[in-house]
């Protein structure tokens, strides 16, 4: 691997080969997501917990300060909404000129596998990755579902990882499942990170989530929802690191969380 590549994965993959990645980059079809109407507001406390935040090039200039920021995996896929059409017929919207000119560390885009654009989402990431590659950036894909949040499972998702990993994606974003999520990693040659989804009931059901994909081989995770739509984020922040970086259970991540949650701001 060459060192422009290497040294750009160092960024985001930590020396224990782990990763918390926080991504804002919903409102790219969604509008001002719930408790991200000011991404800049909601992303500040949590940066010194975060290894890299996941963003448009649009919020990036405008929210995020230059002289204080994490390593960047710049949202290149896009052009769908909410109330448009159909969320799986996403182009690329971003050049590889203008994460360069960011400073971006990796680059990412979705697949929508099974869906209508299956064919134009995948040209998509492979023309990505050919691009990307030739200035050692790295391209990490996201196994996206649109509405189908019912797609999730290990069947599918291992498909979709490793089409995502064989067309040249260097890390690989998707949504965990209870059964069968040892067999979607295994299946991946390239590193695996797990996404959220819609915001869940418990702080203890996230944790241990989180922990029993990373027992499965996921390096980390790609969360968002979870963390910042949460009352309180930072507490939030500080024991999912507890799980990825210090190996804790979920049971000590919630005593961690509580004492968060206890004794710092929100
Ligand atoms: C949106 C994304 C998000 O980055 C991803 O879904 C992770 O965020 P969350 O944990 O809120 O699901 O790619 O398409």
């Amino acid at each position: 691997m060459e060192w422009g590549m290497k040294n750009r994965l160092s960024q985001l993959i930590q020396r224990d080969g782990r990763a918390l990645f926080l991504p804002i980059d919903h409102g790219y079809f969604q509008g001002p997501t719930y408790r991200l109407e000011e991404p800049g507001k909601t992303v500040e406390p949590l940066l010194p917990y975060a290894d890299a935040i996941m963003l448009t090039r649009g919020v990036l200039r405008a929210c995020i300060d230059p002289t204080k920021s994490k390593p960047i995996i710049l949202r290149v896929s896009g052009g769908t909404s909410m109330v448009g059409e159909d969320l799986s017929h996403e182009g690329i919207t971003t050049s590889v000129k203008e994460a360069i000119r960011l400073n971006a560390s990796a680059v990412s885009a979705s697949i929508f596998v099974g869906s209508r654009y299956e064919h134009e989402t995948l040209i998509n990431l492979a023309n990505l990755v050919n691009e990307c590659e030739e200035y050692g950036i790295p391209v990490m894909a996201v196994t996206a579902v649109g509405r189908e949040m019912e797609k999730r499972e290990a069947r599918y998702l291992a498909l979709c990882c490793r089409i995502a990993a064989e067309l040249g994606a260097r890390v690989v974003k998707t949504y965990y499942c209870k059964d069968g999520f040892d067999k979607v990693v295994r299946g991946c040659p390239v590193p695996v990170v797990i996404a959220g989804g819609p915001k869940v009931d418990s702080e203890l059901e996230v944790f241990e989530f989180v922990y029993d994909g990373i027992q499965k081989g996921a390096i980390g995770v790609n969360l968002g929802r979870n963390i910042w739509q949460h009352d309180y984020p930072v507490a939030m922040i500080k024991a999912l690191r507890a799980i990825i970086h210090e190996n804790a259970t979920p049971r000590e991540a919630l005593d961690v969380f509580s004492q968060a949650k206890n004794t710092g701001k929100r």
